[in-house]
Order: structure tokens, then sequence, then C-alpha cells
């Protein structure tokens, strides 16, 4: 397994260019799974997770081609009738996004098997909500032997009203409610940029959703298996967790980064909350820089993660790095998932000072981190452990770093591009 060695304390200065976003294409991939025809991607990451949804279509039956251009990754699919609806334990399991093949394949076939995809380090992470969309579409759904199955010989459109915002069951609900007979009216939904992206992509192909973005959404089914396809092909919005990484990475190790081919209004609370902690920030016309050179003091700002447009749950652990060298106390509330501060042992070791109970945590600033050997537990865990070792003096190593690959392409890479030390060994 792959470790990177950090040698900190060096302020970051340059340019990066941001990829395309992991939690935008991870969906729109398993969309392809309703299209008529062939539906081509011109820019998908590279990122382990990507490869893996790819590989789950390969493995139903569809039929993919890539073709690797730089740093672009073109990806066309066809999934064909006599695909299959069945998604394995071995393939879901390792991914829990895969759980969104179970309302294309519901739609497409009229019948579903989907493993279900088990926990994972930040919670349990259940697919309750998932099940209750299918049903309400008028599924008969059954769980057994660790298996989700579904089958609607037709899917009818009705209202569903979810009691908190799910991203992947606003997503399932989008998905499927597209394909049925009549109209949803889908309530209390995600209105990331992703889900967004998402629905515009279901839009081109041949669907009728209204109130992307809003709370509300209204889709009139088109009461068929496909859709015709999309009618060009499609260019996937850059990944603002990746953008809102490299920018706290900027602010925390006091340097000037320009973020581009970055979206600044998809995090605009994390840029305002950057600028309340004394950093300039300035939006340009592909993105926006970070200036921190002047930083003397860093401000301690609390924040609460919560839906979009809040502050982004995939941005905490970074939000926490950056706080632990901030010139006093700040508290960082964790809303969305029930078990998402494991990042906090291993800042520890770097020399952080930071309590927490429930899913609350309380910053203390230090002076100073100090490199040590660390170990990566989860995507952004991973990252705030990489910004811990930016910022601590010495040497830091981030052991099990597969799990920084799944979202981040190349980031060593372009840690070095800004000033970093850091490299990447083998065990
Ligand atoms: C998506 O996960 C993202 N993943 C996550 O990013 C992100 O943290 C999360 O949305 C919140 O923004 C992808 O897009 C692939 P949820 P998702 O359903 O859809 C509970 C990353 O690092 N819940 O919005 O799984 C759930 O347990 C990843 O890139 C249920 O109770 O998140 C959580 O507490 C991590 N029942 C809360 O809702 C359900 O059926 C929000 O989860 C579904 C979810």
């Amino acid at each position: 397994m792959d470790y990177l060695v950090i040698e900190g304390s060096r302020p970051l200065n340059g340019t990066v260019e941001i990829s395309a976003s992991k939690n935008a294409a991870l969906p729109m991939i398993m969309a392809a799974i309703l299209s008529e025809n062939e539906v081509i991607f011109s820019n998908l990451p590279r990122l382990t997770d990507v490869d893996f949804a790819i590989r789950i279509l390969v493995e139903l039956g569809g039929k993919v081609s890539m073709n690797r251009e730089g740093d672009h990754l073109t990806a066309k699919i066809k999934f064909p009738d006599s695909a299959s609806f069945v998604a394995p334990y071995e393939l879901v399991r390792k991914m829990r996004a895969s759980i969104s093949v179970l309302g294309p394949l519901l739609a497409r076939f009229g019948k579903a098997k989907v493993s279900l995809p088990g926990g994972c380090a930040i919670g349990s992470r259940p697919v309750d909500l998932h099940i209750m969309v299918m049903e309400k579409l008028g599924a008969k759904v059954t769980v057994e032997e660790g298996y989700i199955f579904a089958e609607a010989e037709k899917l009818k459109g009705t209202e569903i009203v979810f009691p908190f915002v799910s991203v992947g069951a606003t997503q399932a609900a989008i998905m499927t409610a597209a394909m049925a007979e009549g109209v949803s009216v889908i309530r209390n939904v995600s209105m990331e940029p992703e889900t967004v992206e998402l629905g515009k992509m279901l839009n081109d192909m041949g669907a009728k959703i209204d109130g992307l973005g809003t709370e509300t959404l209204t889709i009139h089914g088109v009461n068929k298996r496909t859709l015709p396809g999309p009618k060009s092909p499609i260019s996937v919005i850059p990944d603002r967790i990746e953008a809102g990484t490299f920018a706290v990475a900027a602010a925390a190790t006091r340097g000037r980064v320009e973020v581009k081919n970055a979206v600044a209004e998809h995090i605009e609370i994390l840029l305002y909350n950057l600028r309340e902690s004394g950093v300039i920030v300035e939006n340009t016309k592909d993105g926006f820089i970070v200036d921190a050179r002047h930083l003397k003091k860093i401000k301690p700002v609390d924040i609460i993660t919560s839906p979009y447009p809040g502050f982004p749950t995939d941005l905490q652990a970074q939000w926490m790095a950056y706080m632990s060298i901030a010139d006093g106390t700040s508290t960082i509330s964790e809303k969305i998932f029930e078990n998402r501060f494991i990042h906090i042992g291993e800042l520890f070791r770097l020399g952080a000072r930071i309590k927490y109970s429930g899913n609350k945590a309380t910053v203390q600033g230090v002076e100073r981190l100090k490199g040590a050997p660390v170990m990566a537990t989860d995507l952004r865990a991973s990252a705030s452990l990489v910004i811990g070792g930016l910022i601590a003096e010495g040497t830091t190593e981030i052991h099990r770093v597969y799990h920084i690959d799944r979202g981040y392409e190349r980031i060593d890479q372009k840690l070095t591009a800004l000033g970093a030390k850091i490299v990447r060994n083998r065990e």
C-alpha cells in the first residue's frame, strides 16, 4: 500500500486546476443505465471511485469504451436490454454509492436486485430512504440475505416528502420518478450542485424535471423503460470539495493559491468562513484566489455542517485541521453523519488539541503542529491529515492513502506543483 511523506511548514504558492466532480460523476454514470443511446462523458476524473462505477456497469453488461487523454478520461457507455438487473455484494460492498443503481435498474427492467452496501467509517449510512422511494413509486421491495429486491410492473408518480435531506435518496427519487407514469412531487430534496447536474443530464436525455436547485421537484414521468439519451457529450462540473480542500490548504499554510476550473458559488459558505478567519479570497472568472500570506493570527471560526448551501460535511475534517492552529477556540458541529470525527484521533497525534462529545467538537488552537506518522481512515479524513502534514513542523507520514485516491486526482502531484514537499512511497 502507498503512503505519503510530507515535510511540512511550507506555504503553498501557485495555481491548481480542479478536476471534475466525483460526486457529480458517480450518479451520472449510473443514470446512463436509463439511456437508449450511447452516453459520452468527456472529462471524467481519474479516481478509483469513478473507475469502480464504470466497472459496475460493465459487470452488469454495459458496453464501455474509455480513452485517457492526459488528465481527461472520456467514456462511452451503452447499456443494452440484455444487461443484468443484479448488482452483487462483491461489487456494491466496495463503494456505497453503488446503491444508486437500484432506481435505474428497477425502471429499466421492472426489477432490481442490489446488495445492501453496508456501513463505512463515517457511520452506519442506512438506505431506508432509498427503499421508501421505490415503495412510494409502486415497487414491491423485500430485503433478505443482504440484498434489496425491488419489483414493479409499473412505476407510478406520487408525492414523496423526505424527513431530512438525503443526497443519494434524492438522486434515487429523481432517476426513478423520471421514468414512472404520471407526475411526482418530491419535497425536502437535496439542492447540492451534484444533484442539480444529475437532473440536468436526465432532462437532456429526455426527462421532464422541474425545480432543480430548490426544495421541491415536480417530475413528469415519461412512462417508459428508457430515455432517448443525451444530445451531446456530457462535461462534469468541477469538484467543489477538491476546490475547497485546496482553498483550506492554502489558508492553513499561509500561502497564495489560484484555484482554477472551480465554481466559487458552489462553496460560498466555505469561502465566507475563510474570509471570516482573516484570509483574502477573491473570485476570478474561472475560480478564485486564496491569499493568506499576511495572516499572522488565524481567527477561530465556528462551523455547523448542513445540506447545501450550508457548510459541506465533506469539508468539515479539512476545516478542523485549519482551526487546529487558530488563535483561540472554535467549535465544529457535524449534523449530517453520526461518526465523522475519526480524524480527531489522528490530528491529535500531530499535536492538535481537540475534544468532542456527540457531534460537537471543540478545537483549541495551538501555536504549531509537529509531524508524526498517522493513518487515513476515510476519504475526507485523509484530506485533513494532508493539511495537518502541510502545516506541521517536520515529517508526517500518512498511511492507507488509498482512501485519498478515491476522491482526489493526483493530489501529491498537484501539491508538489504548489511547492509542497510531498512524496508517495510504497509500504
Ligand atoms: C453523499 O452521500 C456524498 N456521496 C457524500 O460524500 C456526502 O458526504 C453526503 O452526500 C452528504 O452531502 C456521494 O455523493 C457519492 P446522504 P450520501 O444520503 O448520499 C442518512 C465523500 O466524501 N441517510 O445525504 O450517502 C445518512 O446516514 C462522500 O465524497 C439515512 O438515514 O449521503 C446520513 O446521516 C462521503 N437513510 C444523512 O442521511 C438513507 O436512506 C445524509 O446522507 C440515506 C441517508
